[in-house]
């Protein structure tokens, strides 16, 4: 791979830590109903920025860095924001000398603006939360006539307001930049911001996907930032900070009593450099008064520099992690609810070579008895890689093929890519040209790269029209052969361009609005899955959730569907450092994310396919993916015990699906991630922050899976010092927290339940999501240190809109309280009739044998009690109940006495 391109911050870097050479004008902030607007000035060009502040109702600053009068528009980030943001009225609480402080209506936040050098300060409740430019390394380039129009020198020096460090620099790649044997031109010159922030007493960062490194961001030296641009990088390296398929610009700090956030809303090249310290801090005592103490605190400076565009960034106050994830998806909003069958078991590989393969491999999951909901077809399903067609000798009657699969109530995802085959005949080429759709070169010719396909043509994502018109594609009468049980899979959407530089577009390429693809490069993929997911949805004349899979990412893709990780590789290492990276994506809002299980590239040896299923099973997007060169690997071709093994891991998500939906609504409705860190759940306690080889799967399951070849004990943080935890399939109970010591075989994948949850599962399973609807509940209480335990089922019919649009669902609670569980409506506005019963219930931690156990459903007019079959199992303290048959929609209660 060519070297990355490094002007912009190479030009940044030589601004260096130290007074700033901004200068807030005082005189000239505006009170706005929405915003406080002030100038400030770069001491040695005089060129005005304009500064403008908003505070966002939720705990939310925004702060807005521009051009007072730039010479063209700045690019600035649309449609990821789901809403202009309602803002509060902010007013002037105090004007002194080199001081103003703003106060925010009905609240406790302040900001303290500093006029030299220009500084901002972010109060809650009397503390500091964060300071902007506390490092004075604000930087703004400032657009400039090319050089061919530019004045002369002697006019330069007497025009105050030419930038003279910027003209110095015309080595820095300031009009253009060669890097490889790649030349790229800058239509508007150097166009390079940034900003630094101090997050105060924090010293734990995580977010900014996508690296493949810790959860835990690290300090970065020099040359060593962590890169957001979007690349494709197969089989990248591990522990490194270079950019792959997907950016979230989004950082979350926390200490214990604090969660802050930073999204820096830009989509062009950014860095970000972290620096993780501890400083002095002056308390003013006050016994005896006004002697001022010194301590030390932690310190995480944050600096940001991104190629284009302009400041435009988010501080999110929390306080704690939940809110912070609900402020966020204010902004960008909330992963999109799943159609059920896509939490299933996926079955994928480069390539699922015709329609006899399909058919065999579908029948082999039916045969080994392994519940799997999709196959999967790669680019070779296609007449030469040309997306919306059909091989005609290999998939002679994609219609038949899908009504085979759509009997067996399973579905296909087939691969389509943003890259078109330059193909007069090839319609959707033809048609594209025609309409100019495809993106531009510099020159203004259709933009020509070689990608699968040879040489390729891109659509131009970022325009509507063209999204519009990519959407129409999807229609059943365009798109022949698809029919409804169709979904979608968008790869290559960095956008990978073979022999492009770093393998992707020329930053000059242009794009609807004459924009730069440097402005636009992060939300390339986005956009593609954002008309992708109208397109499904469309077909369906708006009754079907879509399914959509991406490579490229962007804040905001939630919306649209699941993410992967891209191109890993069969290696424990790989399957090690997918748990932070799906934390790591999880926490910069999209639940919906998991890495190719097995390992795309090579050949994992049986016991790392099994340890990857296990892992797999348990975490939010579950497919098997293999390369085209990897041998097959069908769960079922490693021998019959690992056959076996693989299959109780599938079966064991089956169950867990109740459960897994639930998640998903509640990261739907509420922002809660459905895979999340440790300290999210257990945001006081020090020793969670940087665990990285466990994590929650909600709030009521801690999964640790086994990474490490040939593993005999794992050792397990079960946090919470009041906390009571259970052994998920021995019942145990693990009364001292702390770090355990647990034995594992093969078929071990541990998992813990904790004490407090209940946990909805289903009793058996089927061959598929879609043959599971009828089948009944169980669920599992696990009791806490005060007998209490608490947990919901969320419940619709898997595949429409109608939870939304006409409320069709259900949303039931469940409590454990003084010996009585009860079933309890959880929202009264959903509906949803269902014949489904709650079978089995198992309560851990039941101290004694109960003498009786009775059930009753309320508001029954013969609402008499019924003895419930028990058993007790002394040994794990667990209560059985069994053939219970209680409507999973009704209320009712168990009395145990
Ligand atoms: C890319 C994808 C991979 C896919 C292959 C062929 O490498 O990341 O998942 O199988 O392209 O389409």
């Amino acid at each position: 791979m060519e070297p990355a391109k490094e002007e912009e911050s190479r030009r940044q870097k030589l601004l260096h830590p130290g007074k700033s050479l901004y200068q807030a004008l005082l005189d000239s902030v505006i009170l706005c109903n929405d915003s406080v607007k002030l100038q400030i000035i770069n001491e040695k060009n005089k060129v005005p920025l304009l500064v403008e502040i908003f505070a966002i109702e939720g705990n939310i600053f925004r702060l807005k860095i521009n051009e007072v009068s730039p010479l063209k528009s700045r690019y600035e980030v649309p449609d990821v924001l789901i809403k202009e943001p309602t803002t509060h009225r902010l007013s002037i609480a105090q004007k002194e000398g080199d001081i103003l402080v703003l106060t925010c209506a009905g609240d406790d936040r302040k900001l303290h603006i500093t006029a030299n050098p220009f500084q901002i300060e972010l109060e809650s409740k009397g503390e500091a939360i964060l300071s902007v430019n506390t490092n004075g390394l604000l930087y703004f380039e400032h657009l400039q006539p090319p050089p061919q129009n530019s004045k002369t020198t002697a006019q330069k020096k007497k025009d105050t307001s030419t930038d003279s460090s910027q003209e110095n620099q015309e080595d820095l790649g300031l009009w253009q930049e060669k890097f490889g044997r790649f030349l790229d031109i800058k239509a508007n010159g150097p166009s390079s911001i940034g900003l630094d922030f101090s997050l105060h007493g924090c010293q734990h960062v995580y977010g900014i996907p996508e690296h493949a490194e810790t959860l835990l961001l690290k300090n970065t030296s020099d040359d060593d930032a962590y890169r957001l641009f979007n690349l494709d990088v197969y089989g990248h390296k591990i522990h490194d900070k270079m950019g792959i398929y997907g950016s979230v610009p989004f950082l979350l700090a926390h200490k214990p009593n604090r969660t802050s956030g930073i999204f820096w809303m830009n989509s062009s090249e950014t860095l970000v450099e972290i620096n993780t310290k501890a400083v002095m801090e002056h308390v003013l005592s006050k016994s005896p008064p006004d002697i001022t103490k010194q301590r030390v605190v932690p310190q995480t400076d944050v600096r940001w520099m991104s190629e284009g565009g302009i400041i435009d960034v988010f501080l999110l106050l929390g306080p704690t992690p939940f809110d912070i994830f609900k402020q966020y998806a204010q902004l960008t909003g909330t992963q999109a609810l799943p159609p059920l069958f896509s939490l299933g078991y996926h079955q994928c590989r480069w390539n699922y070579e015709d329609e006899q393969d399909v058919k065999a491999v579908d029948a082999g999951f039916n045969e080994h008895d392994i519940p799997y909901d999709v196959i999967w077809l790669d680019i070779e399903h296609t007449e030469g890689k040309r997306y919306f067609t059909w091989d005609k000798k290999k998939f002679q009657h994609p219609k038949r093929m899908q009504k085979l699969l759509k009997r067996k109530k399973r579905k296909l995802v087939v691969i389509i890519d943003p890259h078109i085959k330059v193909d007069p005949v090839y319609t959707l080429y033809s048609q594209a040209k025609k309409k100019g759709y495809f993106v531009k070169d510099r020159k203004g010719q259709d933009f020509e790269g070689i990608c699968w396909p040879g040489s390729s043509s891109y659509l131009d994502f970022t325009n509507p029209e063209v999204r519009e018109w990519y959407a129409d594609q999807f229609a059943f009468k365009s798109y022949k052969g698809s029919t409804d049980i169709l979904f979608v899979w968008n790869d290559m959407n960095e956008p990978s361009v073979f022999k492009g530089a770093e393998l992707t577009m020329q930053r000059d390429a242009v794009h609807h609005g004459n924009w730069e693809h440097r402005e636009v490069h992060n939300l390339y993929g986005f956009y593609q899955q954002m008309a992708t997911a109208e397109g499904l949805i469309r077909r369906s004349r708006g009754q079907k959730r879509p399914f959509v899979l991406t490579r490229s990412f962007f804040a905001g893709s939630q919306k649209y569907g699941a993410v992967w990780t891209g191109d890993n590789v069969a290696k424990w290492s790989y399957l090690k450092i997918s748990i932070p990276m799906l934390l790591t994506i999880s926490i910069a809002g999209i639940s919906f994310c998991g890495a190719d299980v097995g390992g795309f590239i090579g050949d994992p040896e049986p016991e790392l396919l099994v340890r990857w299923y296990q892992a797999g099973a348990y975490q939010p997007f579950f497919r098997g993916h293999a390369n085209i060169k990897s041998k097959r690997r069908e769960p079922w071709l490693f021998g019959d015990e690992n056959t076996r093994i693989i299959r109780e891991a599938i079966r064991e998500r089956y169950t867990l699906l109740p459960y897994l939906y639930s998640l998903f609504y509640r990261a739907h409705t509420t922002a809660e991630p459905v895979m999340r860190p440790l300290w999210v759940e257990f945001p006081e306690e020090q020793e969670t922050f940087g665990v990285e080889d466990e994590y929650m799967l909600g709030n009521a399951l801690l999964v640790h899976p086994v990474i490490e070849q040939e593993a005999t004990t794992v050792n397990v943080l079960l946090p919470g010092s009041d906390e009571v935890w259970y052994d998920f399939r021995r019942f145990r109970r693990l009364d001292y927290p702390g770090t355990l010591k647990i034995p594992v075989t093969l078929e071990s994948i541990p998992v813990f339940q904790r004490g407090g949850s209940v946990v909805p599962l289903k009793t058996t399973v089927g061959r598929s999501t879609e043959w599971m609807t009828d089948i009944s509940y169980e669920l599992r209480v696990a009791l806490d240190s005060k007998d209490f335990a608490i947990g919901e089922l969320y419940l619709d019919d898997g595949h429409s809109f109608q939870y939304l649009h006409k409320k069709q669902f259900l949303h039931r609670k469940f409590t454990f309280h003084k010996n009585v569980f009860s079933s309890s409506c959880a929202d009264e506005i959903g509906q949803y009739r269902t014949k489904c019963v709650v079978e089995r219930v198992l309560i851990l931690g039941v101290q004694k044998q109960p003498t009786s156990v009775t059930a009753s459903l309320q508001g029954k007019r013969d609402g008499k009690d019924k003895d419930v079959v028990f058993t007790y199992d002394a040994k794990t303290s667990t209560l059985t109940l069994e053939k219970l048959l209680l409507n999973v929609g009704a209320d009712w209660e168990i009395h145990i006495k």
